[in-house]
């Protein structure tokens, strides 16, 4: 295991002395202890789960916010370092006053281990994904071009706004199971389709996606698509767990062809032609 990261990080310093470019000099030589030592990649792995996936990616490679695989290589350690302190206007927040320095630089170091790739490719056949998507049961919760249910959000043009290993991701880890719900609600990501959890007085415990809510109620539909209507004050507990989703995985249910095929129908979903 120690092998294979140092070799890892050995082959990102040779490309960094291959492509020869000279800004990334000064963070290379005073990153190089964190970049190159397993335990400090290892920890900035789990801060980049933690705290930038619900945004970049589970691999980095962009959800909601861009690709910034091995962005360093690009940018330059330090500006990166820089943008992760101070945030971008366009979405990005500050980490400054949550993550110190030496976070900063594991998750520098971490992010020069992912090779940059595009947004995956589609390799499946999006007419045989179409049916693998039926067989499913996808459209009890999805909408696609006016038909289908409204417990999740509509794909009629997810093809548009994610990339297919994104799409793949989230039929195989839906919501994930990071505990990132303070990212979540930070950013305002998915709080539309807020997984909420209840306990009522009588100690039934229920769960499901939010339909609404006001001060004294709460609405919800569970995964079998049943509506809950509660008044708070029947409730013992009401939990809301943003980062969860009602969406069962696909993980172990579809063979690779299959999974290949539906990504692919997902990723042709470009709206009206
Ligand atoms: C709330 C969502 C969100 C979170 C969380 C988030 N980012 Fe971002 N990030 C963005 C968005 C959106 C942009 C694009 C901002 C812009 O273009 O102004 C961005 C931009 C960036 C960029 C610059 C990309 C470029 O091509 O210029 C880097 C680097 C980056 N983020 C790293 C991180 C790291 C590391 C973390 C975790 C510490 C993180 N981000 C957490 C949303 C997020
Ligand atoms: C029980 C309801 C339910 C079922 C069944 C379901 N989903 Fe979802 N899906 C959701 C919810 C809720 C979300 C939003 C929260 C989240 O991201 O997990 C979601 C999110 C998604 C997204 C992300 C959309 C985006 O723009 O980020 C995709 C893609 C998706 N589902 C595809 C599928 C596919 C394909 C299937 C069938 C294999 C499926 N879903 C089955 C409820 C469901």
């Amino acid at each position: 295991m120690t092998r294979v990261w140092r070799s890892a990080a050995l082959l990102v310093w040779a490309a960094i002395g291959a492509a020869g470019v000279s800004t990334f000099a000064a963070g290379r030589q005073e990153g190089n202890a964190a970049q190159s030592n397993p335990e400090e990649l290892e920890k900035g792995k789990q801060t980049f789960e933690l705290t930038c996936s619900s945004c970049h990616g589970l691999d980095g490679g962009g959800a909601m916010g861009p690709n910034i695989q091995g962005i360093p290589f690009r940018l330059g350690a330090d500006s990166v370092a820089n943008i992760i302190k101070n945030g971008m206007p366009g979405g990005m927040p500050a980490f400054g006053g949550q993550l110190d320095a030496h976070e900063i630089k594991q998750i520098v170091g971490y992010l020069l281990t992912l090779t940059r790739k595009d947004e995956g490719k589609v390799t499946g056949d999006p007419e045989a994904g179409k049916k693998v998507y039926a067989s499913s049961g996808c459209a009890r919760c999805h909408m696609i071009a006016g038909s289908g249910g409204d417990s999740g959000p509509e794909l009629s043009t997810v093809g548009q706004s994610r990339g297919p290993n994104y799409l793949r991701n989230t039929i195989l880890y839906p919501g994930t199971d990071l505990p990132q719900e303070h990212v979540f609600l930070e950013s305002g990501g998915r709080l539309e389709f807020l997984f909420v959890r209840v306990v009522t007085k009588d100690g039934r415990t229920l769960e499901g996606t939010r339909v609404a809510e006001d001060s004294l109620h709460i609405v919800f539909e569970d995964a079998e698509g049943n509506l809950h209507s509660f008044r708070k004050d029947q409730l013992r507990e009401l939990q809301k767990e943003p980062g969860k989703s009602t969406m069962p995985s696909m993980k172990g249910k579809l063979t690779d062809t299959e999974m290949n095929d539906l990504v692919a129908y997902l990723a042709s979903l470009k709206g009206a032609p």
